[in-house]
């Protein structure tokens, strides 16, 4: 096991109607708030008007930042940042999913930053001061709402970026399980494939010293794999929802990967898809996680695919190792196939035409992952994938 900080204090509040939570929240850091959201989802649900309700009756004055997109754009950040000099903005406040706090947490980031927003996510200027960041969680996927990252495109020069500090943690987040209960089907099975997919980079690791980590990793797969689907049979399943939502922040708030290095190199890879072709993250996913797995494996690292496919897939331990593997690998495919997600690049309307570019990018920061791999690697799991 490698050394390792252990410091993830942000407060949660969990359960039903914990929004109640929020104004009390808000004045522990001051009284003018941005208000960041997407395209609507939260007017429909009624969480807008319980949130503007609430700031309006402790006195919180607020200004919004709407219709932020999923990958949110680095145009949102520079708007939320002149929203938050205008305002002299004490607290941004996210209420949505990943794309609204991360587009809320590189606010924070900027806001304090003279020059041009991308600066900072491109990683050209360091992050300094960061507003606090109090997040009202809608859908369980990407577990920003604990974690230190915010992922930010730039459609211009189809960037996609994801950079992190430890102040862009969420101080609070509030996670209610009953405003998840609108999440689509299929939002709700690519938020599953990515949760699943997030304890899947730290799981499949060169570090066998990190026992209890792998075995926190299989509880959080678990709950996952057998709550992601429950919650997209029967949306309105609180327990399904409530483990799914719980499980989405314990997957990626630090805690797996202390003393377990991550390489993040399947998201490296999905990120390129995203910037290139705008598509829905946890989707990417599903299709690529099945080919990385195929392509790393090797004989040194078996006993890897051999856990996962006894403790995640109930898949019989005296078999053949090369079996079991090959077993967990299909039950991961047939997993996302039996949630309407797709399983090759062209159902995603993506073909060859920006493979070469798309691997050259994603190669380039991929030294450091489970099988270090270069842009002939990721070329090879694209095209497999398509
Ligand atoms: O925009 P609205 O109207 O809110 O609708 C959203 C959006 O269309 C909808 N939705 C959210 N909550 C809902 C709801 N619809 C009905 N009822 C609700 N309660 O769902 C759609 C997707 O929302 P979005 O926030 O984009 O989804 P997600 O949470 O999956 O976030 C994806 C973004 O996060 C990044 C991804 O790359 C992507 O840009 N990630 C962030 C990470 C991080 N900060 O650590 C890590 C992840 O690996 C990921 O890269
Ligand atoms: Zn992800």
């Amino acid at each position: 096991m490698d050394n390792f900080l252990y410091h993830i204090p942000t407060k949660i509040h969990f359960g039903r109607g914990k929004v109640s939570e929020l104004p009390g929240e808000v004045q522990v850091y001051g009284k003018r708030v941005l208000l960041v959201y997407g395209g609507g989802s939260i007017k429909k649900i009624g969480l807008y008007d319980s949130i503007t309700k609430l700031f309006a009756d402790a006195g919180i004055e607020w200004y919004e930042l709407g219709g932020v997109d999923p990958n949110p754009r680095v145009e949102s950040v520079r708007e939320g940042v002149r929203l938050c000099r205008e305002h002299g903005i004490d607290v941004v406040v996210p209420a949505g999913g990943g794309s609204a706090i991360d587009c809320a947490k590189a606010v924070a980031a900027c806001a304090s930053y003279e020059g041009d927003a991308w600066d900072m996510v491109s990683g050209k200027v360091k992050v300094g001061e960061v507003l606090p960041v109090i997040a009202v969680l809608t859908v369980a996927a990407t577990g920003s709402e604990m974690d230190t990252s915010a992922v930010i495109s730039n459609p211009e020069t189809r960037d996609k970026i994801g950079f992190s500090n430890a102040a862009m943690r969420p101080k609070v987040s509030i996670m209610d399980p009953e405003y998840t209960y609108s999440v689509s089907k299929y939002q709700t099975a690519a938020g599953t494939a990515d949760i699943i997919s997030h304890v899947l980079e730290v799981y499949f690791n060169n570090n066998p010293g990190a026992y209890l980590q792998n075995r926190f990793c299989e509880a959080v797969l678990k709950t996952a794999v057998a709550y992601g689907h429950r919650a997209y049979r029967d949306p309105e399943d609180y327990e399904a929802r409530a483990n799914l939502m719980w499980a989405g922040s314990w997957a990626i708030n630090g805690l797996l990967s202390k003393g377990n290095p991550v390489g993040w190199s399947a998201h490296s890879m999905e990120h390129e898809l995203s910037a290139f072709y705008d598509i829905t993250h946890g989707a990417g996913l599903a299709v690529l996680i099945p080919h990385w797995l195929r392509h790393m494996m090797r004989e040194e690292n078996l006993y890897n695919y051999v856990e996962y496919g006894v403790e995640i897939w109930g898949i019989d331990p005296s078999l053949d190792p090369h079996e079991i593997a090959e077993k967990a690998i299909g039950a991961t495919e047939a997993y996302f196939k039996e949630m309407d997600l797709p399983s090759t690049l062209r159902e995603l309307g993506i073909d060859e035409e920006y493979f070469d570019e798309m691997a050259e990018k994603a190669g380039a920061g991929l030294k450091k992952a489970f099988i270090p791999m270069e842009k002939e690697d990721v070329l090879a799991i694209f095209k497999a994938a398509l």
